[in-house]
């Protein structure tokens, strides 16, 4: 496979094609993003570590039958994956109350939410990434019903082998945020999993180990990612 013209830019991975039309190569770049892109900084090493993250996640959930792009590391920084039609909706667990939903509903942040909460949100940064629900998605089209139930089956099954797996690990996966899309109208997980689109933190101290040590210049930011990652049996060197 032939890596080809770049097909777009997003705030931290870039996508290209290939001589195959149902493959392309997404590149893992150090930009890093929050706040819809009005803070971004460049942090060394994170294409390297968030792609290999990527990839022990997302073989992961392969590997527990939930439907994935994934199809294999190309270099440090290069995944190869399916060519999906992205569904333009991001779908939300919440297992512990952090971020948007304490400041949207007044709660603490640290709270417990059982049953965790199921969100979906329409992926549009110029309209801040707005809360949506079923409806939205069918009456303007974004997704079929059926799809929309199995985007959030498979995001739920996706909470009890990730859940399970970080627990081992000694953290606590706090929330998470996913993205599918249609692979010859068969709908897959698509994206990626890393620190930056979740919250983790450490079991015991509760310190906080994914993109908000960015968001609230907590400092080591990267060097909290190769530690999550490394306690999962990641090796990044
Ligand atoms: N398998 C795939 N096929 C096509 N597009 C994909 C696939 N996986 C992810 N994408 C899209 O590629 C982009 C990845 O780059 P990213 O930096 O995350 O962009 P964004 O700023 O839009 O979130 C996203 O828009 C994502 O929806
Ligand atoms: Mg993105």
């Amino acid at each position: 496979m032939e890596k080809r013209e770049q097909l777009y830019s997003g705030k931290a991975k870039s996508v290209f094609a290939t001589d195959e039309q149902d493959h392309l190569v997404i590149l893992f770049r150090n930009d890093t993003s929050a706040f819809d892109g009005q803070k971004v900084e460049q942090l060394e090493r994170k294409g390297m570590v968030n792609n290999k993250f990527n990839a022990f996640i997302m073989e992961k959930l392969e590997a527990a039958g939930i439907p994935t792009h994934f199809e294999g590391l190309l270099s440090d920084v290069e995944s190869q994956v399916k060519r999906l039609e992205m569904i333009p909706v991001e779908c939300v667990v919440r297992n512990v109350a952090a971020g948007s939903i304490c400041r949207r509903l007044g709660i603490e942040e640290g709270r417990e939410l059982n049953p965790p909460t199921f969100e979906l949100f329409l992926k549009n940064d110029a309209l801040h990434d707005p809360m949506i629900n079923e409806y939205h998605i069918r009456s303007f089209g974004w997704a079929k019903a059926e799809d929309v139930e199995k985007m959030k089956a498979l995001t739920f099954k996706v909470n009890d082998v990730l859940k399970q797996l970080f627990l081992d690990a000694g953290m606590i996966l706090v929330d998470y945020k996913l993205e599918f899309g249609l692979f010859h109208g068969e709908l897959l997980l698509g994206d990626e999993f890393s620190p930056d689109g979740c919250r983790i933190w450490d079991r015991d101290t509760r310190e906080k180990l994914d993109k908000d040590r960015f968001r609230q210049d907590l400092g080591n930011v990267i060097e909290s990612y190769e530690l999550v990652g490394r306690r999962l049996g990641i090796s990044f060197d």
